[in-house]
């Protein structure tokens, strides 16, 4: 029988609430960020005074806790008043005025949004809201298509904060100077974490998530270093869940190291297929973009030449359009910048919410 005891039970798990692995969870608290969260709370104080917020930019490479950072700030708000609106609204999937302001009837509980045009719904907007006052929050705000919203809530909107939250630093210098203006934006950069606080977030996650003692140390170590390797806090959440769910596949009632590499081999394993799905030349475009990550488009077809890319610029634009699509790369639009509307490319590690 003692063969047995070292094996979990059908009716056992090794997890004790998995959402906590999950990308949209908001912890309890928000370690390192208390700085972050602390500057942003003193954009909004004023709003408790009945008085006008601060305007606020908040920019830092994707997987730095913006989104998380907000949204718990956000949560706190709402525990502590009922006179402030906190609106938070991702412009990846509603990136122009009418979906914004859809969106804010949503939140606002305003229903008959049906017939109605983009003038009414603001006229409705502004009434709501003007009882109170109110923090926005546009994150990713780099998707968005036109920037009326942000006019009419400078304009009509008496007692209110905005965030913009964006992953690219040069989107920032080339923001419209009449919003930069109107707004008077204040900048908040989020940097990077170490390996110690990645190691420390994780470690929060997995307490939240997994039965106490069933982690071997090394296993979870070796799960740390590698995130912090890729430098994406969603990298460890996945390798964390996959360990889990491999160590239980073998009934095991620990996770080891050896749990965690398959973890990671999987990760990589579907890295790599993908990649070489593509082309010769979009291998080396790729490999041009990780290198200049950040970029407008033009500097880096510029470099494609001078590596011998021999495509014209609108084939070019065609294989930039394919890496997107297929979510190595990513990129956004810089409005009315010095040189028009231009579009910049950043590298991105594949998303791992497309496993
Ligand atoms: N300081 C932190 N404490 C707890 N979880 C964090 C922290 N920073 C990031 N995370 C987690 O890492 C993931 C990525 O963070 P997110 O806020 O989405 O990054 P960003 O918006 O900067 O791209 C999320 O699952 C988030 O919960
Ligand atoms: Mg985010």
């Amino acid at each position: 029988m003692s063969l047995f005891k070292d094996m979990l039970r059908d009716s056992e798990s090794l997890f004790k609430d998995s959402v906590a692995l999950d990308y949209d969870y908001i912890p309890k608290i928000v370690p390192y960020r208390e700085n972050e969260q602390r500057y942003i709370a003193s954009c909004i104080k004023p709003l408790l005074h009945e008085r006008n917020g601060k305007n606020l930019l908040i920019h830092g490479s994707p997987g730095v806790g913006k989104t998380v950072a907000v949204k718990h700030l956000f949560k706190e708000l709402e525990e502590e008043t009922d006179e402030i609106y906190p609106i938070y609204i991702n412009c990846w999937q509603k990136n122009t005025t009418y979906k914004i302001i859809i969106e804010i009837c949503e939140s606002l509980g305003y229903r008959f949004t049906q017939n109605k045009k983009t003038n009414e719904l603001l006229a409705v907007v502004k009434k709501i809201l003007n009882k109170k006052s109110a923090v926005f929050c546009f994150d990713e705000a780099d998707k968005v298509e036109d920037f009326d919203f942000i006019y009419f809530l400078i304009e009509n909107i008496y007692r209110k904060t905005i965030l913009l939250v964006t992953n690219f630093k040069d989107w920032v210098i080339d923001l419209d100077d009449r919003i930069r203006s109107r707004l008077a934006l204040e900048f908040l950069e989020f940097r990077k974490y170490n390996a110690e606080e990645i190691k420390g977030i994780l470690n929060q996650r997995l307490k939240y998530a997994f039965v106490d003692g069933v982690w071997e140390e090394t296993g979870f170590n070796f799960a740390a270093e590698k995130t912090a390797d890729i430098g994406d806090i969603r990298s460890g959440l996945y390798i964390l869940k996959e360990a889990g769910n491999i160590a239980e596949e073998r009934s095991s009632k620990t996770i080891t190291k050896i749990d965690v590499q398959k973890a990671i081999s999987k990760l990589d394993e579907f890295k790599i297929k993908k990649k070489e799905e593509l082309d010769d030349e979009e291998q080396m475009i790729l490999g041009i973009i990780k290198n200049n990550s950040g970029k407008k488009i033009g500097e880096l077809y510029k470099i494609y030449h001078e590596n011998k890319g021999k495509g014209v610029y609108k084939t070019f634009q065609r294989k930039i359009k394919k890496l997107e699509e297929n979510k190595f790369i990513s990129t956004s639009k810089v409005l009315g910048g010095k040189e028009g509307t231009t579009t910049m490319v950043s590298y991105q590690e594949k998303k791992l919410t497309d496993f």
